[in-house]
């Protein structure tokens, strides 16, 4: 048997070695410790991760599967973020998620390791520490809840609570009749079931190669999930023999995949900051940039939530992940390799629509460019982003005055206020809500519509941020904008009234002012008041430390990988 990393701890007759073993017997064979793969399952299971909470089950299967395979499955609880209960948001506590996972992978006698994640960041998180220990590492994702329905139709997991309410803000929806559908929202476990974060990061760890393809998208309740968990134990005892380490099959070639699956799918802006960190793990240069330019031309192919109609349900009903991808295999790298080591695209060629009106083929595509515009200009000099298929076409290109808000709680207090100075044509502009200013860079930049406008039937206007945006929302808005305001950006300068120039075809974003006048604006005391100043904790060594969105929001002392090894035995 090949000597595992394991054996460090367990093989011997020393001291050390009979420690390592006695405390972990409790009911373990003696043959658990002759040389065979210890596989750590990190489990993000929790019942304050609703979207997660059915992973001890999904995490049965995929110690069953490693048993078979000869290893020893251990379970790992690893820090769980609930998208929809951390505060301020589970963005601030990502990466510390992912420092304190990648820690404790290091850290323990084990050779491999499968990542149990679903909702938002749990998958991002796993994957940048998987990175960062290089040990030999399989995603299973949660899956998708089954689609619930109120007053006969179906309801999409997030959108809809942006919609209903937006509905009754606007008055054509009664506060009761939203209050009801509450309960039929969540209608099983599993996570978002529209195309959210959850579900794109699914489907783009699919893309990356980490994933037994064909699994990502398949629902919570499936079985078909239960049985790919033990399908991936079994190969995560072969990946250790393999000795296939993420940075041994992981190439900017993979990431182009992920940003072409992103496209295609419609999925979640999220995406952006989370492959960036991803990539800034494993070494590879992937810019923001690449976003624009890999995803320019990628044809637009799912009709879901937020960006159209169906839900995950149906995606995978209609052929699923390969089946998209079979649609834009010339615009895939064929040389990047999954875990199972073949090629992604050896896997496509099977694969089949099944329901044109989920998912469309090439030749009529939803929208003919859906990829992520890229802004720049002496608004956003470090780049900001922009979902156009989720964007209504007419304020694609438009010129509009500013109305201002120095913080959320400003926004909160003003926006419907009768008095407050606004038309459809205005631009609203939010600040202070970048990772180091909020601090976490929250997802708080769809800001709701002023009501008075709503009640005139304006349901989108331009929206710029320098926070981020659910994966669940829509509308036309700018995110990540670089720098952030809390970290010098010009967003910090802006005062109501200023002209505003959004032209995503032209990838630009302009305060309209000459340079002279830019010079001689400060920020205003509330505005930098707004900024988080921590004192101590997690959130002082963040706010310290944390990086732009333009780079993917980690710590800068978390880039790359320190391996697996570690120098000094504990006792
Ligand atoms: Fe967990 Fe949407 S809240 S995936
Ligand atoms: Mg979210």
């Amino acid at each position: 048997m090949t000597e595992h990393r394991s054996s460090e701890w367990y093989a011997g007759t020393d001291r050390n070695a009979y420690i390592h073993r006695a405390w972990m017997r409790r009911g373990l064979p003696e043959n658990a410790f002759d040389g065979r793969p210890h596989i750590a399952i990190a489990n993000s299971a929790s019942d304050l991760t609703p979207c997660n909470s059915h992973l001890d089950e999904v995490m049965e299967s995929v110690k069953a599967g490693i048993y078979e395979a000869g290893g020893i499955p251990l379970n790992l609880p690893v820090v769980s973020l609930g998208e929809t209960q951390v505060r301020p948001t589970a963005m601030l506590w990502r990466n510390m998620a992912a420092m304190a996972t990648e820690e404790m992978l290091r850290a323990n006698p084990i050779d491999g390791v499968v990542l149990l994640g679903g909702c938002d960041k749990t998958i991002p998180a796993l994957l940048m520490a998987a990175a960062s220990v290089d040990l030999p590492a399989i995603v299973v994702p949660g899956g998708p809840m089954k689609i619930g329905t109120f007053q006969g139709a179906a309801l999409g997991c997030g959108t809809d609570v942006w919609r209903l309410s937006e509905e009754v803000r606007g008055g054509t929806l009664s506060e009761q009749e939203f209050l009801k559908s509450e309960s039929s929202m969540i209608s099983s476990k599993g996570h978002c079931n529209t195309m959210g974060t959850a579900s794109t990061m699914a489907l783009v760890a699919e893309a990356l190669g980490t994933i037994i393809p064909g699994l990502a998208g398949t629902s919570a309740v499936d079985s078909r999930l239960l049985e790919n968990s033990h399908e991936t134990g079994r190969l995560i005892v072969d990946l250790v023999t393999a000795g296939r380490r993420p940075s041994s099959f992981l190439t900017k070639g993979s990431f182009q995949n992920a940003i072409v699956t992103l496209a295609a799918i419609g999925g979640s802006t999220n995406a952006v900051v989370h492959l960036l960190a991803i990539a800034g793990r494993l070494g590879i240069d992937l810019t923001l940039d690449d976003f624009d330019s890999i995803g320019s031309g990628v044809p637009l192919l799912v009709n879901l939530q937020p960006a159209g109609r169906y839900l995950m349900d149906d995606f995978q009903r209609a052929g699923g992940l390969l089946s998209v991808l079979r649609e834009v295999k010339d615009l895939l790298d064929p040389t990047a390799l999954t875990v199972t080591g073949k090629p992604l695209v050896d896997y496509l060629d099977t694969a089949r629509i099944w329901d044109k009106e989920v998912i469309s083929v090439r030749e009529s595509p939803l929208i003919p460019d859906a990829g992520i515009a890229v802004l720049r200009g002496n608004l956003a000099p470090g780049g900001a982003i922009i979902k156009p298929a989720a964007a209504s076409p007419h304020l694609l290109q438009h010129r509009g005055k500013a109305v201002v808000f120095d913080s959320i709680e400003d926004m909160h207090a003003r926006m419907d206020d009768p008095d407050l100075d606004v038309d459809a044509d205005s631009v609203l502009v939010l600040r202070g809500c970048g990772p180091k200013g909020y601090p976490g860079m929250p997802e708080v930049s769809n800001m709701p519509l002023p009501k008075k406008l709503l009640e005139q039937g304006v349901r989108d206007m331009v929206r710029i941020c320098d926070g981020r945006m659910s994966g669940t929302a829509y509308g036309t808005v700018v995110l990540h904008v670089t720098p952030e305001a809390a970290a010098g950006g010009p967003l910090a300068i802006v005062e109501t009234g200023d002209w505003i120039i959004l032209d995503v075809p032209g990838r630009r974003l302009t305060l309209d002012l000459s340079q002279e006048e830019l010079n001689q604006r400060t920020p205003n005391k509330a505005t930098v008041d707004g900024f988080a100043k921590p004192k101590r904790g997690w959130e002082r060594l963040y706010v310290d430390h944390v990086m732009q969105a333009d780079t993917g929001a980690d710590l800068d002392f978390l880039l790359g990988s320190s391996g697996d090894k570690v120098s000094r035995e504990s006792h």
